[in-house]
């Protein structure tokens, strides 16, 4: 069965021009990009999205981090969408991250880690309806 999960591109990747290369990857796993759009989103909304993090002590510098330049937010799809997205990205900290995944290639460090892929169905839709419209998802 067909499953959607969301994506960031985050600020680090745009800046450092991987955006084309994390997309053919995304495309060549065999996800469809079901919506995406450019946007410098901000403080505020990062912590929205972000709330389950809030009282960790990297929330702050975190949601800094997401509205510190553009980004690219993506619905995908695919079957096992959310589970295969997760082990495409790779561990959260690049320095762990296996060979081959995106965080390995792109990330520079923790916090700096070029993507976001939901973690669970519910995440998933609650992350696709905070930043996208029933209509942005045919
Ligand atoms: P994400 O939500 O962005 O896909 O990342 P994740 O599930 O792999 O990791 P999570 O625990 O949800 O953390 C969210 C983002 O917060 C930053 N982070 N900084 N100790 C730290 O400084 C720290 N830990 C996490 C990362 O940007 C991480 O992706
Ligand atoms: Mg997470």
């Amino acid at each position: 069965m067909l499953e959607r999960t969301f994506s960031i591109v985050k600020p680090d990747a745009v800046r450092n021009g991987f955006v084309s290369a994390i997309l053919a990857e995304i495309d060549k796993a065999g996800f469809r990009i079901v919506a995406i759009r450019k946007e410098s989103i901000t403080k505020r909304e990062a912590e929205g999205f972000y709330a389950v993090h809030r009282d960790k002590p990297f929330f702050s510098s975190l949601t800094d981090f997401m509205a510190s330049g553009p980004l690219f937010l993506m619905v995908l799809e695919k079957e096992n969408a959310i589970a295969d997205l997760r082990r495409l990205m790779g561990a959260t900290n690049p320095a762990h991250a296996e060979e081959g995944t995106l965080r390995r290639k792109f990330a520079a460090s923790l916090q700096e880690n070029a993507i976001h892929g939901s973690d669970a169905k519910e995440t998933a839709a609650f992350e696709i309806g905070y930043w996208f419209a029933g209509y942005e998802l045919i």
